[in-house]
């Protein structure tokens, strides 16, 4: 039986609240214990209060954090981390200044990626995505939803979810992006590919996945196949996912609506009838900093016009080859702050309770309270908002999944 009490937390962040996403003020509100204890069994929290009030059972293992702050592992609620190769000939050529969208339109971008994508075998994928999977750990993220998408043939796509299972030891919720773009092969035959995500890829990968996700937009899936696509999804049980008005005000955060999507993802261009019609459907607004840092159009979403209005931000790294190669949300945390004027409390809640909520799996991780899964970080640092002050460091020293130590920094000294 595992079982250990963890103490010396300058600030046990424990994010306890009621059971459901918070917005509007809440976000502000981390329920942080100062000289905090966790007590800690079989994978599960058991008790979490003031050091003095948990009292230590004998034979009980002591872990010490020595004065740092514990918080639950980040959930990182969008990314594509299963892909081969990677794009650094295209970040180069747009930082001489070619866009993102003439990349693509010359052959680049995703479908540059699924050709090398389809060519790797399982194994080669697997490889790949355990180096970046060990990139999450070390910036304390222990849950990561985690796209197909770079596959776009049944078979290849497939192979991108059976990847995607294998992940380990971070938690895995599976999406299917079977639209995610045309690829060369449908070139000019949009309506084609569609329907074989439709009839033949969509019934086949159901069983592997527990969102289905599109990438709306006017050059790739238009809001009307990006409604058949996503209809077809519902009906076979999935939960859905948007990428929405990324790089178009297209009616994206609107269809999140009218279908009554978990998430609206990115809508850097939403305005207020897209926020509005978010608020009315209790969609929360995935926002991705770090591909609009990264892509350099500096068009970041309204994080403060999203919380005003009421909705339970969420906020990820949108980790993939193109847009956004980071794995690091205490990153997204300094970019959000940066860019955005979220302040760093609203970014732990947003990357932490509130994305779990976005993933189904609120009553199971990103708070430390009684009863759910010991999913926690011990972070280098005594304050939370050093999360979001520092960047560009790896702030994980310990990181438990169901209270199993995955990773521990090593020290060159
Ligand atoms: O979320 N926009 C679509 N999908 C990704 C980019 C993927 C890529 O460029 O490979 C995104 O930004
Ligand atoms: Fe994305």
């Amino acid at each position: 039986m595992n079982r250990f009490t963890i103490v010396g937390c300058s600030e046990l962040v424990t994010l306890a609240g009621p059971p459901r996403p918070r917005v509007g003020a809440e976000m502000r509100e981390l329920a942080v214990i100062r000289d905090g204890a966790m007590l800690v069994r079989d994978g599960r929290i058991v008790r979490v209060g003031p050091r003095r009030e948990i009292e230590m059972e004998t034979g009980t293992e002591v872990v010490d954090a020595g004065g740092r702050v514990v918080m639950p592992g980040f959930v990182d609620a969008h990314t594509h981390p299963v892909f081969a190769g990677n794009r650094a000939d295209e970040f180069e050529q747009r930082a001489e200044g070619a866009t993102y969208r003439e990349v693509a339109a010359a052959g680049g971008g995703i479908r540059s990626t699924v050709r090398r994508t389809r060519a790797a075998s399982e194994e080669e994928l697997s490889a790949a995505a355990s180096r970046y999977t060990d990139w999450f750990l070390r910036n304390g993220t222990t849950t990561m939803e985690a796209k197909s998408g770079y596959g776009l043939s049944l078979d290849d796509e497939l192979k991108l979810l059976r990847v995607i299972a294998k992940i380990r030891p971070l938690r895995v919720v599976p999406t299917f992006l079977g639209a995610h773009e045309v690829p060369d092969e449908f070139r000019g035959r949009r309506k084609d590919y569609v329907n074989l995500v439709i009839e033949e890829m969509l019934p086949r990968a159901a069983p592997l996945a527990k969102f289905c996700d599109v990438f709306c937009e006017p050059g790739v899936f238009p809001v009307e196949d990006a409604r058949r696509v996503l209809q077809a999804a519902k009906a076979l049980g999935l939960g859905l996912r948007m990428h929405a008005d990324q790089l178009d005000n297209s009616g994206g955060a609107r269809l999140a609506a009218e279908l009554g999507a978990a998430t609206a993802d990115h809508l850097e261009h939403t305005d207020a009838a897209g926020i509005s019609a978010l608020v009315r459907a209790h969609v929360q607004p995935v926002l991705l900093p770090g591909a609009v840092y990264a892509l350099g159009s500096r068009h970041y979403p309204d994080a403060r016009a999203m919380i005003a209005a009421g909705l339970a931000m969420v906020l990820a790294t949108d980790f993939n080859p193109g847009s956004s190669p980071t794995p690091s949300m205490p990153m997204i945390l300094s970019l959000a702050a940066t860019q955005m004027k979220v302040a760093p409390a609203e970014g732990i809640t947003a990357s932490t309770i509130n994305a779990a909520y976005s993933l189904g799996l609120g009553a199971e991780i990103g708070s430390l309270e009684a009863g759910k899964r010991a999913d926690f970080v011990i972070h280098d640092c005594a304050d939370h908002r050093e999360l979001a002050y520092f960047f560009g460091i790896e702030t994980a020293r310990a990181v438990y999944i169901d209270g199993r130590r995955v990773y521990s920094k090593q020290h060159a000294w």
